[in-house]
């Protein structure tokens, strides 16, 4: 027996109010949670259940019985954690942790937590921790035992350090300002980096999609990278960037982001928006899609919307890529090749087997291509810094001393346009 890592026995609820709109099937919204909980580690899933309710009472989410059925369950499977795929008021949940004497941690705690354990850069756990600060300060019946360093994760799960320290607001705004004072500067410092990166003279082509629609799987294969594709959910956090030369000659920068959810909690959006920052920035992106997924339409609505609500506008170039075809049944997969093929911006493939790669490479050329402009710029002799850059791009066709300065004719795409014109 391993008795070094401590697992933590964990159960999946999933409440699912009667008449409530929810747009989501419970199972599948279940399905999900127990993903999730799996991409935690040291968490033994030893049991799931949706569970049905009229409406969910303000003291303790469940009525009597409920409580009582599940607390008998609970006991025989020895649960020590309780996960409830909602939101859960702080009351709630020191009333259910009182009543079945388990660890109880809802939706944002969870994604919480697994943010925290995967984020890799300096911005990533400074943003993670600040959302989590954030989530914290509503519920100050909580231990905040993560400031104290004494083990990994956010100190929500439990385990060694799990004293009950009365947190006080004012202790938590002032960390809330120090921590805010040490992500201006990270900011700063990538500011720095993305200037650096602007003169890279490849387009960049941003993947994103839903989690687990095989983003880092077609990074992989395009590069030929280890980033980690693994069947578990946000395994890339931080946006990885790679310049690589696809197979048709063509020189972009591909950037892999972190995976979206569905009901991500709000502290956790605005906290990553710097990390989706990359996507705003890209001249071509890719949406990935898990085609074979029950809700791969709704997961796809759910990427749009988040996109939108980043700011990313019309002007943005995208790309729709069906992958998992390969996991498709024969007849269904006909049906959704010739779909795909009906629409321009539509590419079916599978990042595992390469099926109808080829076609999406060419694609991707051409979609760069497309955004190439040629115009003509004046420039006077005091411009020597942007006509500098211009020759270092390499995109001036033809140049002609005049009087004042240079007329040049240049070829190039709209984010150099852009880059060019914030010089
Ligand atoms: P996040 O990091 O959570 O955002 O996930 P991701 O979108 O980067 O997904 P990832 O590449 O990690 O793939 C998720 C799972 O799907 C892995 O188990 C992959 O092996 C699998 N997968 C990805 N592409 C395909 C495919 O074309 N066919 C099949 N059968 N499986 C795939």
């Amino acid at each position: 027996m391993e008795h070094e890592t401590q697992v933590t026995r964990a159960w999946v609820l999933h409440p699912e109010i009667t008449g409530a709109r929810d747009r989501r099937e419970a199972s599948s919204a279940l399905e999900e949670a127990i993903a999730l909980a799996a991409a935690l580690p040291n968490l033994d899933v030893v049991g799931s259940n949706v569970v049905r309710l009229s409406k969910a009472q303000p003291g303790r989410l469940f009525g009597t019985g409920k409580i009582e059925e599940l607390r008998a369950m609970f006991a025989a499977d020895e649960v020590e954690l309780v996960l409830i795929d909602g939101p859960v008021s702080p009351v709630q949940q020191r009333n259910l942790e009182k009543a079945w004497k388990v660890k109880i941690l809802d939706r944002t705690g969870l994604i919480l937590e697994i943010f925290s354990d995967r984020a890799r850069t300096r911005e990533g756990v400074l943003q993670v921790e600040m959302a989590a600060l954030s989530y914290q300060r509503t519920r100050l019946v909580r231990a905040w035992t993560h400031l104290e360093r004494q083990r990994g994760g956010l100190g929500f799960v439990g385990g060694p350090g799990e004293t009950q320290i009365e947190a006080d607001r004012r202790a938590i705004d002032d960390q809330l300002v120090r921590l805010r004072r040490q992500l201006s500067k990270v900011v700063k410092t990538r500011e720095l980096h993305r200037k650096a990166r602007a003169k890279v003279p490849f387009p960049i082509v941003a993947l994103v999609g839903y989690t687990n629609a095989g983003k880092s799987t077609l990074f992989n294969r395009v590069t030929g990278a280890d980033v980690m594709a693994k069947d578990m959910l946000f395994a890339t956090l931080d946006p990885t960037m790679r310049s690589v030369q696809l197979p048709n000659g063509l020189d972009v920068i591909l950037s892999d982001t972190v995976g979206f959810i569905s009901d991500l909690p709000t502290e956790l959006v605005a906290s990553f928006r710097a990390t989706l920052e990359e996507v705003l920035a890209a001249d071509l992106v890719l949406h990935v899609r898990d085609i074979a997924h029950d809700e791969s339409e709704q997961q796809a609505e759910d990427v749009r919307i988040i996109l939108e609500s980043l700011g990313m506008g019309e002007d943005t170039r995208q790309l729709e890529v069906w992958n998992k075809i390969d996991l498709l049944e024969p007849a269904h997969r006909d049906g959704v090749m010739s779909k795909a093929g009906r629409e321009e911006d539509i590419f079916a493939v599978s990042a595992v087997t390469g099926d109808g790669l080829e076609t999406l490479f060419d694609a991707i050329a051409m979609a760069l291509q497309s955004e190439k402009n040629r115009e003509t710029l004046t420039l006077t002799f005091s411009q020597g810094k942007e006509r500098a850059w211009l020759l270092k791009e390499g995109v001036v066709e033809e140049e002609e001393q005049t009087e004042e300065g240079f007329t040049l004719s240049v070829y190039w795409t709209t984010r150099q346009a852009k880059t060019f014109e914030s010089l």
